[in-house]
């Protein structure tokens, strides 16, 4: 099958890095959210990563331009399921509302739709088990920030196909990604490896081995880590970190025990660079 449009439902940091990601690889890219404001934020963004895109010599004028031609935004989930030969979710990190989202999914998309999660860690074949289309569910986990990062997770679940996959690595390639395959297990690869570091920062930083800065800088100079960790946690949101963790914790086991100090910034609202105020404090934006 050839994908041609891609719906993308949700425009936080994902569902907008994702639309980014699918407009500049030449697909027409329906950007869905109920929320008007959010779309209207998601295209700001996006139309600012085509422009430093550009001036940074990684994208021609012609490509952003016609990527920006490529890319509309609805707030209707009908309309946007209805004309896609893939939809990529990047809805909050609920089983509850993903399930909701592939049960609606199934009904509204085109028959041979393949439909996709970029969960960084649900199980993909609980989302397959609520359509009819199973072998056509799979996950496909976008990186934070996505016009950056250069992997792309393709996950199959039990049911997957191996057609599902390949088209899901061409659509990787062609949005500028390299793929790996991962068999469904919690966390996948990077997520789980991610979650234990950052983890393990947060009792450090409880048990007071070193400064929230220090450990960062340990990391980086040390350790040849593009980021800290904490650095990392206030980009991803300490909530989707904490949830990650939480759903480790339940399905592989003591060591994924989520740090109390995590969950107190939780519980403190302080969720990283998307309210201000994480591990470290931010201007307002
Ligand atoms: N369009 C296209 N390319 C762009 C671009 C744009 N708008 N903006 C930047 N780039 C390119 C740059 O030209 C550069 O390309 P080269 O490597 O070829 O030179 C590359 O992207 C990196 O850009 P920068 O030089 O600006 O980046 P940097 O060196 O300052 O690094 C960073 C920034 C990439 C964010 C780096 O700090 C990093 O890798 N941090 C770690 C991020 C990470 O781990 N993310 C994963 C989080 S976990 C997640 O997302 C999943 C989850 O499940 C929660």
């Amino acid at each position: 099958m050839t994908v041609k449009t891609i719906a993308v439902l949700g425009s936080g940091i994902m569902g907008r890095g994702i639309a980014y990601a699918s407009a500049i690889g030449g697909f027409r890219t329906l950007l869905q959210d109920t929320d008007a404001g959010a779309l209207e934020k998601a295209v700001g963004e996006i139309s600012a990563a085509l422009e430093k895109g550009v001036a940074l010599g990684k994208v021609d004028g012609a490509t952003a331009a016609s990527a920006h031609k490529r890319l509309t935004t609805t707030r209707d989930l009908q309309h946007a399921a209805a004309e896609a030969d893939l939809v990529i979710e990047a809805v909050p990190e609920s089983m509850a509302l993903k399930v909701e989202v592939f049960t609606a999914l199934d009904r509204l998309a085109p028959k041979h739709a393949l439909l996709a999660s970029n969960t960084s860690s649900l199980s993909i074949t609980e989302m397959a088990a609520v359509t009819v289309r199973a072998p056509q569910v799979l996950g496909m986990h976008f990186f934070n920030p996505v016009p950056r990062m250069k992997l792309l997770e393709v996950v199959r679940g039990l049911e997957t196909s191996d057609q599902a996959i390949a088209v899901a690595c061409e659509v990787g390639v062609a949005m500028g990604k390299e793929c790996v395959v991962v068999r469904e297990s919690p966390g996948f690869v990077t997520s789980r490896i991610n979650a234990m570091i950052g983890n393990e920062a947060f009792y450090m930083l409880q048990e007071g081995v070193a400064s929230a800065r220090d450990i960062d800088k340990a990391l980086k100079l040390g350790l040849n880590h593009p980021m800290g960790p904490f650095e990392l946690v206030d980009l991803v949101g300490l909530d989707t970190r904490l949830s990650i963790l939480k759903h480790l914790h339940r399905t592989l086991g003591e060591k994924y025990r989520p740090c109390p100090l995590i969950e107190q910034y939780v519980a403190a609202g302080r969720l990283g660079r998307k309210s201000g105020r994480g591990v470290y404090e931010y201007e307002a934006s």
